[in-house]
């Protein structure tokens, strides 16, 4: 039985992980209230808890609603309907978060323009009785479970046949670990062989995790997915994102790196790569001999990209860095350098976001040979 997360404090593994859902709530919600495709757009909190921990600390559920309020002014302008959906199994957490709702969401002030609706259910369940409803507008889904059972491939296909779906989903991979030669584990992931997980080394279980649901995504399935590891004691655990839209991808991406500047992936240093950085301020080592950091890898990697192709542009760039797991400041910055060093060259300033790279003309950046 897992301990019951709104009867103690947050620990630091879970504000992060609530951090990063409620960073990416706020740059996901204004894509969606000024977008002209779309009245109506859902949230959805299908494993909700009660709204907040023993000391008080907002919860998803009321992070949701706080992000909410932040663009009050803009939903009305705008005529956007937002739907948001709790879900929690427990009675009385259930009835705890309705109370914490009601206490702290002024219905009539709304207008209706937003609308809650609290269930009580199995999250498999109502996620199946939902899925039509899904399937209208642009939602966000967070499934934030205790263990790992929820996100079964069934479930997980579902998710990303979904248009105009964004996902975040936690889960306890530590838990694959644990589980991995049980008859249970087989039922829930009948296609992971035992030996994969527990042969892994235990920082980077999330990551064999990301790549088991990485490998389900059928080909012409646009689906994207990114981790974040939390490391909390002796337990892995971990977010796993997922979009079809670049432009969410890049949201995110530019919010799990403002979480961590050395990796963009764990709340931790995943890759050894504090000492790498140490080692360029204090080494005499030549720059060939040291280690490289995850940022100046992606480095290499971009200028091989360049001059792997006749032509480039900043759109080719930005495609390239999100597939790396990279944020556009750090292909700006990588661009910046390369042109100092006069190894490219191109006309006035170039940006490296959605809206500079996909929505206006691309532009070209010529290889010095
Ligand atoms: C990790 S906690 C969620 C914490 C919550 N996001 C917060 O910020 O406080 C998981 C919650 O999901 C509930 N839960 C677990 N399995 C569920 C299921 N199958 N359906 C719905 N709720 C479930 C648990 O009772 C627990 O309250």
């Amino acid at each position: 039985m897992a301990k019951d997360i709104n009867k103690l404090p947050y620990d630091e593994a879970t504000l992060t992980k609530l951090e990063i859902f409620e960073q990416y709530l706020l740059a996901w919600l204004p894509v969606f209230i000024q977008s002209q495709y779309s009245q109506r757009i859902r949230i959805c909190d299908y494993c909700a808890g009660s709204g907040q921990d023993s000391a008080g600390i907002p919860g998803s559920p009321l992070r949701i609603l706080r992000t909410i309020e932040k663009y009050r002014d803009s939903i009305f302008e705008k005529n956007i309907s937002v739907d948001v959906v709790f879900n929690e199994k427990i009675s009385d957490k259930s009835d705890e978060l309705q109370k914490s709702v009601n206490s702290c969401f002024d219905y009539s002030s709304w207008n209706s323009k937003v609308n809650i609706s609290c269930h009580n259910e199995e999250f498999q369940n109502l996620f199946e009785r939902q899925y039509e409803q899904l399937k209208q507008q642009p939602n966000l889904i967070f499934i934030d479970q205790y263990g790992i059972k929820e996100v079964t491939p069934e479930i997980f296909q579902m998710l990303i046949d979904l248009k105009q779906t964004d996902f975040l989903f936690f889960m306890s991979s530590s838990a694959m670990n644990r589980f991995a030669h049980t008859p249970e584990f087989r039922v829930h992931f009948p296609d992971i062989a035992p030996e994969v997980i527990s042969s892994a080394k235990y920082e980077d279980v999330h990551r064999i995790m990301l790549e088991y649901y990485k490998s389900k995504i059928p080909s012409g399935n646009e689906t994207k997915l990114y981790p974040f590891t939390l490391k909390k004691g002796a337990n892995i655990y971990g977010l796993v994102f997922g979009s079809k839209h670049p432009l969410e991808v890049e949201k995110f991406l530019d919010v799990a790196w403002d979480k961590n500047k050395i990796n963009g992936e764990a709340n931790f240093d995943i890759d050894k790569d504090l000492p790498k950085k140490e080692a360029t301020l204090f080494d005499s080592l030549p720059d060939y001999e040291r280690l490289k950091t995850k940022k100046e890898l992606f480095e290499v990697e971009l200028w091989n990209f360049i001059k792997s192709r006749d032509k480039v542009t900043n759109k080719d760039i930005y495609y390239f860095t999100l597939d790396q797991g990279h944020p556009k400041s750090h292909a700006r910055e990588c661009i910046m350098q390369l042109k100092k060093e006069g190894k490219v060259e191109y006309k006035g300033n170039i940006g490296y976001s959605y809206k500079s790279c996909v929505k206006n003309d691309p532009k070209p950046i010529r290889l010095i040979k």
